[in-house]
């Protein structure tokens, strides 16, 4: 749908990386670097461990704080899980959910991402709902058939005010850590054929206003180029976030090609 303005998020997962010092070094050095920036969400997500002090690292700054992972139930006896309430606790706003390493090494389903996403919604933390196809199954012509599953297994059951709260992030796995990004083309195609599977559950309107992040080797030198794509809207970015300087000239990226679509 034309002339409407979805605001860019660029997201920083830090993954298994940076000791508590180590990550609020990173948020300080970054807090200078994107402080002028007002047309752009930046949102880091450190390790569980170090969510608390980057919170304060982050206070009155225009920086947001998201948590890797969540669990889909509040408390409990569930050694080894954090919950929504405690995210939130720790000074979280979204929460990544079903990341392609968690897909991949932990047994997340779709099922178990829904019911995270409706965890976290239940206490106003904002998912980002990663989905992506992998390498076989793209040469299969399979990229569809997955990307469909992942979405809609993901927000089976939310209402359209539910998923406004929502962010998708299209991650083909063939492109996380490995240098190779998917051409602009092949990124617009995918984030393309999301909106219209939301459109066809919900409505133009509401697909319309949803933010569909890329993610996959975004670097300085290619999220320009990813991000003036229409239905690009911003980055979820892993190795280049986990340097100030890096990080936020994507940032600048981002401000730059939104101030373009803006002319
Ligand atoms: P890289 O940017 O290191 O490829 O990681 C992408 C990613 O998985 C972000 O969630």
């Amino acid at each position: 749908m034309e002339g409407i303005m979805r605001i860019p998020i660029i997201a920083g997962n830090w993954k298994l990386n940076k000791t508590i010092s180590e990550a609020v070094a990173l948020t300080t050095a970054l807090k200078a670097l994107v402080a002028d920036n007002t047309s752009v969400e930046v949102i880091v997500a450190p390790p569980f461990t170090a969510l608390s002090a980057v919170s304060d690292a982050i206070a009155s700054s225009n920086i947001r704080l998201a948590a890797q992972d969540v669990y889909s139930e509040d408390s409990g006896a569930f050694t080894g899980e954090v919950s929504a309430p405690m995210l939130k606790d720790a000074g979280c706003d979204y929460v990544i959910i079903g990341h392609s390493e968690r897909r991949q090494y932990f047994g997340e389903t779709n099922d178990s991402v829904n019911q995270k996403v409706k965890a976290a919604l239940a206490h106003d933390l904002k998912p980002i709902i990663c989905v992506g196809e992998q390498l076989e199954e793209r040469e299969a012509g399979q990229t569809e058939t997955v990307i469909k599953s992942h979405v809609t297994g993901g927000i089976a059951g939310l209402s359209a005010a539910d998923l406004s709260s929502c962010v998708l992030a299209y991650e083909p796995v063939w492109a996380i850590g490995t240098g190779k990004t998917a051409t602009p083309d092949q990124a617009q195609e995918v984030h393309n054929f999301i909106r219209g599977l939301l459109t066809e559950a919900y409505s133009a309107e509401v697909a319309s206003q949803i933010c569909i992040q890329y993610g996959g080797s975004v670097k300085p030198e290619n999220a320009a180029e990813l991000m003036v794509q229409p239905d690009v809207d911003g980055a979820l970015v892993g190795g280049a976030s986990l340097e100030a300087e890096s990080f936020a000239k994507i940032v600048e990226m981002a401000v730059s090609s939104q101030l373009r679509g803006w002319l």
